[in-house]
C-alpha cells in the first residue's frame, strides 16, 4: 500500500486546476502504477465529492488500475471494429489460457490483461498492445508468441 503522505502532494498539485480529478488520478497512477484504495477518500475530501463519485470516475476510465500491474501488460481492444473481428472470443481465449476469469493479473504477477477501447489500429482489427507495442490482426497464437518472447 501507499502512504497517504505520498499521495497528498500529488492531489495538492492540481487543487487549483480546472477539472482537477483526472489530472490528479493520472498523476497518482503515474507515480505508483495504480490508484491505491486510500487515494479515494483523500480525493473525495479534497474535491468535496463523495467516495462513490470518485470510484465511479476511476471505474469509468479504463486506464486507471486499482491494483499494481503484472510484469507485462496485454491490452486487447474491445471497441466496435475489433469486436466485429472477434475481439470478444480472442479475449476469452487469452483469459482462459492465462488462467484468468476476468481482466486482471495472473497469480504469478507475470501478465495483466486489460480492455482498451480503440488503439487506432481498426484497419488491422482485432488489435492488441503488449507492453506498449501495437499488435495488429491479433490471434491467440500471435499473442501467445508475443508473450513468450517478452522478457
Ligand atoms: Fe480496435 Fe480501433 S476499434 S483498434
Amino acid at each position: 500500500q501507499v502512504a497517504d503522505a505520498e499521495i497528498k502532494p500529488l492531489i495538492e498539485k492540481y487543487l487549483s486546476a480546472e477539472g482537477p480529478l483526472l489530472p490528479m488520478l493520472h498523476e497518482i497512477q503515474g507515480a505508483f502504477g495504480f490508484v491505491p484504495a486510500n487515494a479515494v477518500p483523500l480525493l473525495a475530501e479534497a474535491l468535496n465529492l463523495t467516495r462513490a463519485e470518485v470510484t465511479g470516475v476511476i471505474s469509468f476510465y479504463h486506464d486507471f488500475r486499482k491494483a499494481p500491474a503484472g510484469k507485462h501488460v496485454l491490452k486487447i481492444c474491445r471497441a466496435e471494429a475489433c469486436q466485429s473481428m472477434g475481439a470478444e472470443a480472442l479475449t476469452a481465449r487469452m483469459l482462459s489460457l492465462l488462467g484468468l476469469e476476468d481482466h486482471g493479473t495472473t497469480a504469478d504477477s507475470r501478465v495483466t490483461v486489460e480492455a482498451v477501447y480503440c488503439l487506432g489500429l481498426c484497419a488491422c482489427a482485432p488489435a492488441a498492445m503488449l507492453d506498449g507495442q501495437l499488435i495488429g490482426r491479433a490471434s491467440v497464437e500471435g499473442l501467445e508468441k508475443a508473450l513468450e518472447g517478452a522478457a
